[in-house]
Order: C-alpha cells, then structure tokens, then sequence
C-alpha cells in the first residue's frame, strides 16, 4: 500500500492519499482548497482516484473535494446523511470500499458533526485486521473534535469514540486535525495509536456524563466564518474568500487610545452574542466572527474600524480577514475588551446579560499556525 498524509499549516488540517501500489487505484481522503498536490502526486506516482471522501461536511475550512473529484472523475463520497446541495456517493455504516488489494471500511462516528464517519484501512495481504483508521474529527490526537460545528452531539460524540477504543491498541490514528479550532486541547502531534490513546487522552478517562458535561459546558468561541464555510461546503453558497489566506500585518492600539478615537471609528465586536451581552463598549457593533464572511455588509465603510473581542486575538485574525477582503483603516484592540474593563472604562450590558455556555478563550490566533489564549 501507498499512504501519505498533508498537513496544512493553514488552517491545521490533515488530508490523506492511500492507494494500492498493485493496482494503483487510489482515495484521497478530506482534501484542502488547493488540490494541486494532489493532482501532482497522483501523476508523479500513476495512479488512478477512485474515490474523494470527505469524513464530514467541514466547517471550519473550504474543502477542496468537489473540485478534485471533478478534475479527476472520481466518486465523490460522503457519509448518507450528510446535508449537501450536490450528487455525492452516499456511504454507510459498515460497507467496504475495494481499493484495489486495500479496502476502506466505513465506521458512522457522529458527534463532532452528525454525517462524521471513521475510515479503518485493511490491508488484507499484511493482516485481516486494520492497521489504521482515519478518525476525522472524532478522535484527535489527546482531544475529540468540539460538537458545536453544526449538528454535533456530545453524546454521540461519546458512544463514537467509545465505539473507535474498541479496536487493537496497535491502530495508528490519524485525524482530520493536528491543530485548529476544531479541538479544545489537541496534542500537536498529527497521528497516534489507539492503545496511547486509551490510556492518556484525559477526556477518554471520564465516565459518559462527565465527558458530555465536558463537551457541553464551555465552549471555544466559534472559528472565523464558520458559517460560510459551512454553507459553501454543503452548496448552498458559494463563498470560497472566506477562508483566511493572507497574513496581514495589523496595527494594535491600546485601550487608552481607543478610549481617545471616540466616534471617529467604528469598533466592531468580534465575540460571541453571549460575551458580548455581558459586556462591551459602548456603541460597539456586534458582528462574531464566526458570521463575518457572511455579514460583510453589516460592517461599516464610512470610518476606520477598530476591532475587538475578549483578549485580542479573535480581532487581530478577524482584523487580516477583513484586510484580505479590501477593508483598510483597520486597527485591533491590545487586551480586548478585558483590557477596557481592567482600565476602568464604562461598558454597556445587556439586561439579561448572563450568557448560556461561557466561552473559553483558547482560540486559533492566525493563519502562522499557533494556538494562543486569547
Ligand atoms: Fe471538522
């Protein structure tokens, strides 16, 4: 067998090339936007794609599946239940996919998303038993994938990993994310057993409530534009910009100067409603980042913006965003509106201002790849 992993530094995400080198039948497994690599290894190498899969409908980054399925010929596959606007291969729970001498056995895992499925590699010449499975964002690397992209479950996210900690220990594990939004506490490494796993991923010590409460009680902060990626991958939209390419470098001022500015500028508010509602600065506007690609008019062109969320990061990415999108005058506020509140500054509230979830403040900073408290 051929296998290959891509790791994108972007938006840390895994996507996978397996074949059969006998027959040279190939599958690439959640391919990026960029599909040139792809298309370049399967050339260098001869080998045929029969099969694009993408594990789930992907919220966080704009896949590139549809586009290389096209380019190639290959069956698009998504699990059966997967909500999208185009024909697709629809997959079930326990069906074999022949690739050539290798097979692709499906495993339904929902919990991060409801359509997730799992992919075991069997190489029957070497073993009846898989050798690897491709976890998607079930079971990441010391993490599960967060059940708030859409359709998630804690829940079945819990009888889904219970159900991967059944195979061998010797089961290499490679997941959807090596990094990202998609977790809460990923190790870094892009693959790992499932004996390793077993015994020291922490959420896979907790008993079944616990790790529900785990997943339900707080929650990151949705990524940035959740929503249109979402709906540019099921196909109902078609907004491919809004995946953060460039990055710019934005100027941050302090809260004193903001303080200074007044109504000279605009200050967006990139948080959650519900951080948002507990406090924000006076006159801000709230637009989370999570819908920012898909609220661009709501953004004011008329002043200079000065961006702000929790701590600062969620603004200085959402700040390059808007850049990419040809916004200029654009600052970010150092501290965030922590910072305001720990200087003193008036905010305002909304009257029933206690939020439902509270938000973690862990977030993924930038596209150079780091995960930073926020
Ligand atoms: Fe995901």
């Amino acid at each position: 067998m051929y296998f290959k992993q891509f790791l994108d530094e972007r938006c840390g995400c895994a996507s996978y090339l397996v074949a059969s080198r006998v027959t040279h039948e190939a599958a690439v497994i959640d391919p990026a936007l960029d599909i040139a690599p792809y298309a370049d290894l399967l050339r260098q190498r001869d080998f045929r794609l029969r099969y694009v899969i993408d594990t789930h409908v992907h919220a966080d980054h704009v896949s590139g599946a549809r586009a290389l399925a096209a380019a190639t010929g290959a069956e698009l596959c998504l699990h059966a239940g997967a909500n999208v606007a185009y024909p697709f291969r629809p997959l079930h729970d326990g069906e074999d996919l022949p690739l050539g001498t290798l097979r692709l056995h499906v495993l339904h895992t929902p919990g991060h998303r409801p359509e997730l499925i799992s992919i075991l590699i069997v190489n029957p010449e070497r073993s009846p038993e898989p050798s690897m499975v491709l976890t998607g964002d079930s079971l990441l690397v010391g993490d599960v994938g967060r059940p708030d992209f859409g359709g998630g479950d804690p829940a079945a996210q819990y009888d889904s990993i219970t159900r991967l900690l059944r195979l061998p220990d010797w089961v290499a594990v490679f997941p959807g994310h090596f990094e990202g939004p998609c977790g809460k506490g990923m190790c870094g490494r892009p693959s790992t057993t499932i004996g390793f796993e077993r015994l020291f991923n922490p959420l896979l010590r907790l008993e079944r409530p616990e790790f529900v409460a785990n997943l339900s009680e707080t929650v990151p902060a949705r990524p940035l534009n959740l929503t249109a990626i979402e709906s540019t991958n099921r196909g109902v939209a078609d907004l491919p910009w809004a995946m953060l390419t460039t990055t710019t470098s934005i100027p941050e001022i302090e809260v004193d100067e903001l303080a200074r500015l007044g109504p000279d500028v605009a200050v967006l508010d990139v948080r959650e409603p519900s951080e948002f509602a507990q406090g924000h600065v006076p006159g801000a506007l709230n637009v989370p980042q999570a819908d920012l690609a898909s609220r661009l008019a709501d953004v004011p062109r008329d002043r200079p913006l000065a961006l702000i969320c929790q701590a600062g990061a969620r603004s200085l990415r959402a700040a390059q965003f808007l850049a990419q999108a040809g916004f200029r005058d654009l600052v970010s506020v150092r501290g965030g509106t922590g910072a305001w509140i720990a200087a003193g500054r008036p905010v305002e509230r909304d009257a029933t201002g206690e939020p439902a979830v509270a938000v973690v403040e862990t977030e993924w900073a930038h596209a150079g790849g780091h995960t930073v408290s926020a």
